[in-house]
């Protein structure tokens, strides 16, 4: 399977980044997991902190690129409009991904405007929450 990972603003900081909520774990360790993980699938890894370049992104695997995607949206969970549009043109599985418990945060992390185009949802396992997604994807 042709799979897509998408991370958006901030988490290219993970590891650095407020690490009593997020920990020390790197966005290149969470990919190189999932590599050893899942030998048998393909990767693509896409990190970017502008909502723009993440819908171009989603555009590109709605022209068949891939077949599955997840996604942690960052901070656009919460308002990004235009990425819930993107994801929702897509005709392959999407799954949304948090490292943390949105739920147990601040008030603003309780919802996402992206989470009722998405397949399902998965939050607060940390690094396994990206690995919980991927299992979905290759099991489904
Ligand atoms: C996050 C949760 C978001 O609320 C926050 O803005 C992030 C990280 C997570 O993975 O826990 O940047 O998506």
């Amino acid at each position: 399977m042709h799979i897509l990972i998408v991370n958006g603003p901030n988490l290219n900081r993970l590891g650095k980044r407020e690490t009593e909520i997020y920990g020390t774990t790197t966005l290149p360790d969470i990919e190189s997991h999932l590599k050893k993980k899942f030998p048998g699938q393909e990767f693509e890894f896409y990190q970017s902190n502008s909502e723009g370049a993440i819908i171009d992104k989603l555009q590109h695997a709605a022209d068949g690129a891939f077949e599955g995607v997840i996604i942690n949206p960052g901070a656009y969970a919460h308002y990004s409009y235009a990425i819930r549009d993107a994801i929702s043109a897509l005709r392959i599985p999407v799954v949304e991904v948090h490292l943390t418990n949105v739920h147990a945060r601040e008030e603003f992390r309780h919802a996402s405007v992206i989470a009722p185009v998405c397949k399902g949802v998965i939050v607060g396992f940390g690094p396994m929450s990206y690995e919980l997604g991927v299992r979905f994807l290759v099991e489904k």
